[in-house]
């Protein structure tokens, strides 16, 4: 037996400069990045990070993710900051540690996949400001869609780590699709690209201790990279897989700090730590520095985000996951889809129609952009599907997956579907066999023009390019044109304790009288609103600011029916109606402009991507009149009759409830 396959003991006091272990495991923390994106819908701000980031630098982790995946998106979407001057503002504090991202390949940070001049230019700037271990990984295992950015990644000198998504179709490794073979595979094919660390990227918390050690060991057979496992614990598993993977001689593992850890996040560090100690994979990492910072976290940073963590449960494992293969973050988002259609009951169904969906499309791995892909086609078919024609409804997404601009499936697409999804399909009708960007014309250019002055730099060139709607609306902030919106301002500790105020007074039942409060100060335009939740009641509660202390000027009891569009556990829903509308409001609009003509209504909560038609156009039946997002996918609205186009109600970045008229035709 191999060194690395036992672990070994020795006798050892905990003391923080004990021997060096002969194979010390190395830690990937990923709290700032994977760990609030986990449990805090990525909503972590750089004001919380740095407070704890010099003592971090301390530890000796192999690296710290701090960028990539949905925070890019999230930043400037939802928290007003700029994600590159997190990059440059954490490098002040981090010295020592690398800093790693999760590169979602040539769909770079966003949800498809962009030409090559976006994606070098990406990896580049990306370098250039701080960015040192590229974790890069495919939804569909397909490592073509590596080739353009990994050169620019070995150029720039930085550490290229290719993943392997980890996907099952049965409760364990094996079967004819996601075998031990599959996976030797794959990682042969990273290590002839010339990775410098290969991942098993277990984004649903999938993979079981025996097959853990049986995947580590064969790839520890078969290759010569790093081998460094991601597990998430929403199964419940992964300490248990981990440990086992540490048997079996893995090099790296990915942890989070404890306020960070557990639920849909990562394994904490700290048990590892202790549990190790002494042993031939010793961390070597000081438990007392980890306890101090975690103090801090735990009484500066965690009050803040609080509210985000979906508190609805008991469990801190989700054993659905086991029973449906389905992951954590891709469940919460139908739930939410689902309740946002008033179509809850239809989970089940949702279940049942998934599996069949997962393999018409090609038994793809279920990880971002798949995962939401074949989620929502899902929730699509369920909800609008009649008993004689499947995929009514198919979305621009699974059109594209179709056409092969994702890259190649596991198993082929079902040839029906294929053809149904192409029908009239914009680049053609014929799928594609070829590398996916290929087919894609440069990007860069066309963006320069449309934003012109807008974008100072390259940064901002990026932001725009990859989200056009709403990262113009943020340079619109960031240049002070438009102002920042309230709702997305960082609450403090003050907000925190006035909250918790806020709860106790509701619980005395003083919180109504207040507002008939005969002398009640006038609100002013700074006031805030905040929503506060006591035992199934909620109260939207105003605070104005009146010489620099925060005071209540009003709160008042809401109906109950409300929580629902204000509970903040969807983990990136940028359809999510961030301002919802009054339902009767939104019915009354309509009813006065519908009388005139047919109504184009969204059949979806969602957002205004762009009209493919003005007023006064004609338009023939069948035609797309509006594209509108939902749950990050686009869906093309055709119009229900042929006209002349006689209203348009919103604007491109506009939120939609369901039933609005977003256009009349006549
Ligand atoms: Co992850």
């Amino acid at each position: 037996m191999s060194e690395h396959t036992q672990v070994q003991m020795a006798e050892m006091k905990y003391d923080k400069d004990r021997p060096e272990a002969k194979h010390r495991l190395m830690i990937e923390d990923i709290s700032l990045r994977d760990g609030h994106q986990s449990l805090f819908a990525t909503r972590g701000r750089t004001e919380d990070m740095i407070p704890v980031a010099e003592r971090m630098d301390e530890i000796g982790f192999w690296a710290v993710e701090v960028w990539g995946g949905a925070t890019f998106d999230t930043m400037h979407r939802f928290l007003g900051e700029d994600p590159w001057e997190r990059l440059r503002t954490l490098k002040r504090y981090f010295k020592k540690t690398p800093f790693s991202m999760l590169l979602r390949g040539q769909n770079l940070v966003g949800y498809r996949n962009y030409a090559d001049d976006v994606a070098k230019l990406f990896v580049k700037k990306t370098v250039d400001n701080g960015m040192e271990v590229f974790r890069t990984f495919d939804a569909l295992n397909d490592f073509r869609n590596f080739e353009t950015v990994v050169p620019v990644i070995k150029e720039c000198g930085a550490h290229f780590q290719g993943c392997i998504c980890y996907s099952l179709t049965e409760p364990r490794i094996g079967g004819d699709v996601y075998n031990l073979d599959y996976y030797i595979k794959k990682a042969k094919e990273l290590e002839d690209m010339g990775a410098d660390s290969i991942c098993i990227k277990d984004m649903a918390g999938l993979i079981a201790p025996y097959d853990a050690y049986k995947l580590v060991k064969a790839l520890k057979d078969n290759v010569k990279p790093l081998i460094h496992l991601h597990s998430h614990f929403t199964s419940g598993m992964s300490p248990m897989s981990h440990f086992k993977a540490i048997e079996a001689g893995v090099d790296i593992i990915d942890t989070c700090l404890t306020p960070y850890a557990y639920r849909t996040s990562h394994a904490a560090l700290e048990p590892f730590v202790m549990s190790l100690l002494g042993t031939n994979r010793d961390t070597g990492f000081d438990i007392n520095a980890l306890a101090d910072i975690n103090e801090t976290l735990e009484k500066e940073v965690m009050p803040k985000y609080k509210h985000l963590l979906d508190d609805t449960k008991v469990s801190g494992i989700d054993i659905n996951v086991l029973l449906h293969q389905t992951p954590g973050g891709m469940l919460s988002n139908l739930v939410n889809q689902l309740k946002e259609m008033d179509a809850l009951d239809k989970l089940d169904d949702v279940y049942k129609e998934l599996p069949k969906v997962r393999k018409e499309l090609g038994q793809v791995p279920l990880v971002t952009p798949t995962s939401q892909i074949v989620g929502i086609q899902t929730v699509n078919n369920v909800l609008f599907d009649t008993p004689d024609e499947r995929y009514k409804m198919i979305t621009a997404q699974v059109k594209d997956l179709c056409y092969g601009l994702y890259g190649k499936t596991s198993v082929p697409i079902d040839p029906e579907v294929q053809k149904k999804a192409l029908k009239g399909y914009e680049r053609g009708e014929d799928p594609i066999a070829c590398r996916p960007a290929e087919v894609l014309e440069p990007e860069l250019e066309k963006a320069k023009e449309e934003i012109g002055d807008l974008a100072v730099d390259d940064e901002d060139l990026i932001l725009y390019t990859l989200f056009p709607v709403t990262g113009k609306k943020y340079l619109m902030q960031k240049y002070g044109k438009e102002q920042v919106p309230e709702s997305i301002k960082p609450i403090t500790l003050e907000d925190v304790e006035k909250q918790n105020q806020m709860i106790e007074k509701a619980k005395k039942g003083e919180l109504v009288e207040k507002s008939k409060v005969e002398d009640m100060p006038e609100k002013s335009e700074y006031a805030r609103t905040f929503n506060v939740f006591v035992e199934g009641e909620y109260f939207e509660v105003g605070v104005d600011e009146v010489g620099g202390a925060p005071v209540i000027t009003y709160a008042a009891a809401a109906a109950p029916a409300q929580p629902a569009p204000v509970a903040p556990a969807a983990p990136a829903p940028p359809a999510a109606p961030a301002a919802p509308k009054p339902a009767p409001a939104a019915k009354e609009e309509p009813a006065s402009s519908a009388s005139a003509g047919t109504s184009v209504a969204a059949p979806m909560p969602g957002m205004v991507i762009k009209y493919e038609k003005n007023v006064g156009d004609s338009v023939n039946e069948g035609e797309t009149v509006v594209v509108i997002e939902a749950m990050k996918m686009e869906n093309a609205l055709p119009a229900p009759t042929s006209g002349v186009v006689k209203a348009i109600n919103y604007n491109s970045g506009d939120a939609v409830a369901k039933g609005d008229v977003l256009a009349v035709i006549g």
